[in-house]
């Protein structure tokens, strides 16, 4: 049982026998990103103050900008992980490919992969507004002691064995779950250590926050158009209220502790939707899972597409069992 304010540590050890036969690989791993976390979590917080603002002068994969701190976070989590030596292999929405960690001594005996969106929320940095890091944790599936390989990567979400997210915002929490309900850590800058503030966090059923960039609306699909409108009537415990931070890492941690659904659709600019299915859909599918709350694409669970290529991007409905249930509705009855 998990017991509020035992350190991150405590509760690391005390929740290893979550996994019978382990080899303690997977809490070492865990270990590792709560230090890359702190660690970009100083670098964020002191933002204004050095030169870590603003753009990089590069372009991802995904065609957008990159941000100095998008870049600062992805080489802070590459290095930890592989000086550490804990994965076989690292995939990323800032890195046009997958990267293999054979091991110091070359022999690829690492058996799982991380697959991250280092820095969530980029376009949030230069004005003081939450951003996260999401991470997504799979067991490779080709044989210990080969290099690692793409199908390593492109296991369908369900697959997952960990999952988290930080979030750097007022206070900076580490969210994760490795398949046993989902726990919320709170860092204490001054001791520079994780304590467990939000014990076994659940989705409430229902909720009244809907999240969407309703900017984008004309290009809506019909179905998101008629949800978005029935969110607005006059009608029992609605209107909702409408929040969007435009950072998913915090729009949907709001949502997780208040009920909401978080969406990001299809529209007629973007066949597919914004967000990358295995660094931030799949990752917060498994989490939202884990809490009790529900994700789909609109039509069919996240967890179990089978992904075809790394930077894959998905529609994503988000959040309260019943607010997904109910967008689906609109989205079977839209065609
Ligand atoms: P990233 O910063 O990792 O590229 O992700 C940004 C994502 C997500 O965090 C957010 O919900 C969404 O993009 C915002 O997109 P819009 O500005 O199109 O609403
Ligand atoms: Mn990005
Ligand atoms: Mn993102
Ligand atoms: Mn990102």
């Amino acid at each position: 049982m998990p017991k509020k304010n035992q350190t991150l540590g405590e509760f690391i050890i005390e929740n290893q026998a979550d996994f019978p036969g382990s080899s303690g690989e997977l809490s070492r791993l865990i270990n590792s990103l709560r230090l890359a976390a702190k660690v970009v979590n100083h670098e964020v917080n002191k933002a204004g103050l050095v030169d870590i603002i603003g753009a990089y002068g590069e372009t991802n994969i995904q065609g957008e900008d990159q941000q100095k701190l998008d870049v600062y976070a992805n080489n802070k989590f590459i290095q930890t992980l592989t000086n550490r030596e804990i994965v076989c292999g690292i995939a990323s929405e800032e890195n046009d490919d997958f990267i293999q960690i054979k091991g110091h001594k070359g022999d690829n005996q690492n058996k799982y992969v991380v697959l991250m969106d280092p820095l969530d929320g980029s376009s949030n940095i230069d004005v003081n507004v939450s951003v996260g890091t999401i991470f997504s944790i799979y067991k490779r599936i080709t044989p210990v002691g080969t290099p690692v390989q793409l199908e390593d990567f492109l296991q369908p979400g369900h697959k997952q064995v960990a999952a988290g997210y930080i979030i750097y915002g007022t206070s900076t929490m580490l969210v994760y779950t490795t398949g046993h309900g989902v726990n919320g850590f709170t860092l204490n800058p001054a001791l520079g250590s994780w304590y467990l503030s939000h014990p076994d966090m659940m989705f409430p059923e229902d909720g009244q926050i809907y999240s969407i960039n309703e900017g984008n609306y004309v290009h809506f699909p019909q179905g998101v158009k008629d949800y978005i409108k029935w969110c607005q009537q006059e009608e029992g415990n609605r209107p909702y209220t409408s929040r969007y931070i435009g950072s998913m890492v915090s729009d949907i941690h709001r949502n997780m502790i208040k009920g909401g659904i978080f969406m990001y659709p299809k529209s007629s600019k973007a066949s597919d939707g914004k967000l990358r299915l295995l660094y931030e859909c799949n990752p917060m599918a498994f989490l939202t899972e884990q809490a009790g709350g529900k994700a789909s694409d609109g039509f069919k669970r996240i967890l179990d597409i089978n992904p075809t290529e790394l930077h894959q991007r998905v529609p994503f409905f988000c959040g309260s069992r019943k607010m997904v249930e109910k967008a689906e509705e609109f989205m079977a009855k839209a065609g």
